[in-house]
């Protein structure tokens, strides 16, 4: 079956450019009214500039799509109410949250000011909770929930210079993880969004040519999201590479743990690569699972 957003309502943060607006403008082409939001400041955060949402509401009606624009800051938990709020009140429900909004301010850790990590969390990963925290009542209600935070390989892998905005994007992964179960029995699905795509954001770290821009255009990472927002998506906790026109998955995994009785240093350290070996690693669901895995292993 075609993948369909109709009837569906969504919110895109930093949806005025880059990546947040390819998603905004493919939701709205497969059917949903969206929320555009964007704050519209530099990329280190700072200002302002409505025109910024606006610009994209036009481009998703001259399409013949329906949209609004909010021009709040994520950091607010008062703004992200809104944001709902204003869902709710133009369309009658909310149905699907995508938490993009991104702002870099890289220093190496031992330069890096209190400020530059405050200000660079506050926008990923308490932006994140600020909207799942005000929309969650709205999906238990109606049990229905789509929702993609937008992760980043600095936080899953490391990049350097980047400690606040790794631990933030890493911060999401764990948001996830948390959302997934609490959202289960409710019919809301939880992934992360790992994109690549050529924006101002990636184009200010390393430079490309024009047709580089070209081949890693953020609208080749849209598809991956619509997908996930949509009823076709029943799956939930996964993180989801995509950009270039490739898409593939990332994920945590935990290995049998080796039974040592008693160990010591030394006992850690003569078996530290079959410790260490992810030969028989897996992806896990849970705390509860792995903690039940682990009771019957020690039981055997
Ligand atoms: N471009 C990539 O390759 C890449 C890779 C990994 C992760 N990401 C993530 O993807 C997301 C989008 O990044 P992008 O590359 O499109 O960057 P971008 O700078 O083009 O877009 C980010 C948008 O977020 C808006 N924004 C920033 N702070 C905000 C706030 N407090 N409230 C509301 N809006 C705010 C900005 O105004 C901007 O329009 C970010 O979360 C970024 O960390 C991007």
């Amino acid at each position: 079956m075609p993948v369909s957003l109709l009837e569906r309502v969504a919110l895109v943060t930093g949806a005025g450019r880059g990546v947040g607006r390819s998603i905004a403008l493919d939701l709205a082409s497969h059917g949903a009214k969206v929320i555009v939001n964007d704050l519209g400041g530099t990329l280190d955060g700072e200002g302002n500039d409505i025109s910024v949402a606006e610009t994209v509401v036009r481009e998703i009606e001259d399409a013949g799509g329906a949209a609004a624009a909010n021009t709040g800051d994520v950091t607010s938990s008062e703004d992200a109410y809104t944001m709902v709020k204003q869902a709710i009140d133009t369309w009658g429900r909310l149905d699907i949250v995508v938490s993009n909004a991104g702002i870099l301010r890289d220093r190496a850790l031992h330069n890096l000011p209190e400020d530059d990590w405050a200000k660079v969390l506050a926008v990923h990963l308490t932006g994140g909770y600020n909207l799942l925290h005000h929309a969650w009542p709205a999906f238990r209600q109606q049990h229905y929930g789509r929702v993609v935070l937008t992760t980043s390989n600095s936080g899953f892998l490391g990049n350097f210079g980047q400690s606040n905005y790794g631990a933030a994007k890493a911060g999401l992964i764990g948001l996830m993880n948390v959302a997934k179960l609490e959202g289960e029995k409710y019919n809301v699905m939880v992934n992360c969004l790992n994109p690549g795509a050529a924006t101002r954001m990636t184009t200010s770290v390393r430079e490309m040519a024009p047709e580089q821009q070209a081949a890693m255009s953020p609208d080749l990472v849209a598809p991956a999201v619509t997908y996930l927002c949509s009823d076709s998506c029943t799956t939930s906790g996964m993180v989801i590479n995509s950009g270039g026109g490739s898409f593939g998955r990332a994920a945590i995994v935990q290995n049998e743990r080796v039974a040592i009785a008693d160990a010591t240093a030394d006992d850690v350290e003569t078996h530290w690569n079959e410790i260490t070996s992810l030969e028989n690693a897996e992806v896990w669901w849970s705390v509860r699972e792995t903690r039940a895995a682990h009771e019957a292993a020690t039981e055997e």
